[in-house]
């Protein structure tokens, strides 16, 4: 990402990348990931007719017979978290709101999809990336402000693994880079950090020392929003674009408890029990390589995009790995007749919303 450091990154690469493999998870981390996996797999008919539910309405909406890209306006409200009068946070779930994701789920017949064990579901993994901040991002689900792109539509279906069911009004938290691999609020790193390097061992081998913020007026391509009843998140974005070691993905973080800041719209974060990544299919991130302005990055002729399977925290790799298997990767539809008017990327998160993780990294 920061052109000055690829030089030096580019040999290291090379060989974390042939280790990536070797590297043993914690047996902690391992655990957690084998019992959340497990109960994940009991899900998987929830998970499906939950995709299917969000599926139809999105046809409704928007892409049956419809040639032309949606104003996104149409599609999601532009109104940040203040203007929704009674908007509900931070309060133990309702037990109406159960009842409706009950009724929602039994009467959703599985048809249209064919998902396979919990093939959409996303176990957790807690690796989080440098890119932090240490404050919350604002609540909001248009995140794409002014930067250049491809117009990406996320939705986000966060399922409790624990009770096979839907997860109202939790804050969920995504960030990611621009077009040309840059996050906001990272141009530089921090002077003291200047001259690291990678990690040579551990669970950050590969990877540079977090950075904390020195922009901290830039804010794209970050935001967070809570789940409807339905326990659904959209949100307004870009294609990703690519750097260092790192394959196309988007981060996450999934808060059962928060707080609002109302003079600044964003949040302080609670209880956290959810660190994770989403990737793209291969073949769609060789598509947007060509794209304007994908094809700009500046590591596209140097070390290039870094492959799903090659990801330097071996995340891709892990979701196929003995622990199971999940899948971390969007499923895409596009919004018009071709890739550029637009993708809707869907996933399902399968979390444990009982479980506190330590936010160390707070991102
Ligand atoms: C899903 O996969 C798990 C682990 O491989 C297996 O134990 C389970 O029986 C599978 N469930 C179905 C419905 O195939
Ligand atoms: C991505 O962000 C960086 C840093 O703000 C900026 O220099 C670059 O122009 C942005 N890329 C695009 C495609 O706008
Ligand atoms: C927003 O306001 C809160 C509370 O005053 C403060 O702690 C936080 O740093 C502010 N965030 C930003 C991005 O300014
Ligand atoms: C969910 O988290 C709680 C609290 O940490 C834990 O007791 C429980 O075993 C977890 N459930 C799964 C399926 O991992």
């Amino acid at each position: 990402m920061f052109s000055a450091w690829n030089f030096f990154l580019f040999g290291l690469l090379s060989a974390s990348q042939s280790l990536a493999h070797h590297t043993p998870r914690s047996e902690h981390e391992l655990e957690i990931q084998r019992g959340l996996q497990a109960a994940a797999y009991h899900c998987a008919p929830a998970v499906e007719s939950f995709t299917a539910s969000r599926k139809r309405a999105w046809a409704q909406r928007a892409l049956a017979g419809n040639p032309n890209v949606p104003g996104y306006q149409q599609l999601f409200s532009s109104e940040t978290y203040g203007d929704i009068a009674d908007a509900p946070h931070n309060s133990p779930h309702n037990p109406h709101d159960s009842d409706d994701d009950e009724t929602f789920m039994k009467c959703t017949p599985i048809s249209d999809t064919h998902i396979q064990n919990n093939t959409c579901v996303l176990a957790p993994e807690v690796t989080e990336g440098p890119y932090y901040h240490d404050q919350g991002h604002p609540i909001r689900q248009n995140i794409a402000e002014y930067q250049d792109g491809l117009l990406l539509l996320l939705d986000i279906g966060v399922i409790d693994v624990e009770a096979c069911k839907p997860l109202p009004n939790v804050l969920v938290d995504i960030w990611q880079a621009n077009a040309t691999g840059h996050y906001a609020g990272h141009p530089v790193p921090a002077p003291q950090f200047i001259n690291e390097k990678p990690a040579t061992t551990g669970l950050r081998k590969g990877l540079l020392p977090p950075f904390p913020r020195t922009l901290h007026a830039e804010t794209f391509l970050r935001g967070a929003w809570p789940t409807d009843k339905n326990g659904v998140v959209q949100f307004t974005s870009i294609y990703p674009g690519y750097y260092t070691g790192r394959a196309t993905h988007v981060h996450t973080k999934v808060f059962p408890e928060w707080q609002v800041n109302p003079e600044n719209n964003t949040y302080k974060a609670g209880r956290l029990s959810h660190v994770g990544q989403f990737f793209f299919d291969e073949e769609l991130n060789m598509v947007v390589d060509k794209m304007f302005p994908y094809f700009t990055n500046p590591i596209k002729d140097t070390i290039g995009r870094t492959r799903n399977t090659q990801d330097s925290l071996n995340i891709f790799a892990d979701s196929h790995g003995p622990e199971g298997q999940y899948n971390p990767v969007f499923k895409v539809h596009l919004l018009g007749g071709v890739v550029s008017q637009g993708l809707v990327a869907y996933i399902t998160m399968g979390v444990n919303a009982s479980a506190s993780y330590d936010n160390f990294l707070k991102g």
